[in-house]
């Protein structure tokens, strides 16, 4: 069952529908079951959220410009899933929308419950590491999900979430790739990031939290010295700023897509696809994990995600969670 969008949200659905021409008051009022007079006094409330609409007398309403922002106004109307993002917990500042979604989770927050924030100030990444999350100009969310699988298939999601974040970032324009497991990287500068919390019991998985954040609109200037190098955005990339709310929208759409095939056909799809936008196979490999560290060719990943690293002496290792260093590329 899908929440019912307010009155703003459905004139908002119906402009962008519109694209550029212009929709009637009748129409609105129609649709709306309001009086004319009632739709005019929404359109000024959305004018005072940010919304640029013209109204031309007896051609009606037409949208030219939507603030950059993402609450549920925004992207209620451009969303065409069916669970992921139809409940949208927004916050201005969270210290990680992660340990917000895992407290809702908890709570028993629904499959798809998303959690979105402008800012993070402790924003976690992988490994205990933090996460830069600087207000207004990135992507930060952690959508809730409720799979049917054991909990040892659990880290499939996070393979499920990287093909799907790739293809996304693909069809903005960028020449996206996966380095094992999940990083998001252009050029060989990371863009994204994806961290998975799993809450379960012995024969089966309670929830996921599938935290993403990803580098839109940073400028050089954004960046701490210390990640100028290895981090970029997909503004720098493609060198022309990203419609937030658009790009949102399309992932969770992906997103959606990726969890029913995982859902319908299991690994192997999932795991095809992350293959043929890996960067990491075929390559030489430094990969530290907590227990070691190796040294090898990246052969492939098998059946769990897990990474198969042929050794100098011939044997096959198998890396289950660890940070990739490419040696050098090999021709
Ligand atoms: C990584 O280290 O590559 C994973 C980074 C994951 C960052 C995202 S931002 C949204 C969500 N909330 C967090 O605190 N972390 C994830």
């Amino acid at each position: 069952m899908q929440p019912e969008l307010s009155q703003e949200e459905m004139i908002l659905t119906f402009l962008a529908e519109g694209g550029d021409e212009f929709v009637s008051g009748a129409t609105l009022s129609d649709k709306l079951g309001l009086s004319r007079t009632a739709v005019w006094k929404h359109v000024e409330v959305l004018r005072t959220l940010g919304y640029r609409i013209e109204a031309a007398p007896a051609r009606g309403y037409r949208l030219l410009e939507v603030p950059d922002r993402l609450t549920a106004l925004e992207l209620a109307p451009l969303l065409s899933t069916r669970d992921l993002g139809r409940t949208i917990h927004y916050e201005d500042s969270l210290p990680s929308t992660n340990a917000l979604a895992f407290e809702l989770a908890t709570e028993g927050a629904f499959h798809g419950e998303v959690v979105i924030a402008e800012e993070q100030t402790a924003g976690k990444g992988r490994r205990g590491r933090s996460w830069v999350s600087p207000p207004g100009k990135n992507l930060y969310f952690s959508v809730v999900l409720r799979p049917e699988l054991a909990p040892q298939r659990a880290s499939e999601l996070t393979l499920v979430a990287a093909v799907a974040l790739c293809e996304t970032l693909r069809e903005a324009g960028v020449q996206a790739q996966i380095k094992w497991p999940n990083d998001l990287e252009i050029n060989g500068k990371k863009v994204a990031g994806i961290l998975t919390e799993l809450s379960a019991e012995t024969d089966r998985v309670r929830f996921v939290v599938l935290g993403i954040g990803v580098n839109l609109n940073l400028g050089s200037g954004d960046l701490p010295a210390e990640l100028a190098q290895s981090a970029t955005s997909l503004k720098l990339e493609r060198g022309q700023s990203v419609p937030r709310a658009l790009f949102t929208a399309a992932l969770w759409t992906k997103l959606e897509q990726w969890l029913d095939r995982h859902a319908e056909g299991g690994f192997e799809p999932v795991r095809a696809a992350w293959k043929s936008m890996a960067q990491t196979l075929g390559q030489d490999v430094l990969v530290r994990s907590e227990q070691r560290e190796l040294r090898g060719v990246a052969e492939d990943i098998d059946a769990q995600g897990a990474l198969l690293v042929r050794t100098p002496d011939g044997a096959l290792e198998r890396v289950l969670a660890g940070d990739v260093e490419q040696l050098r590329p090999r021709r």
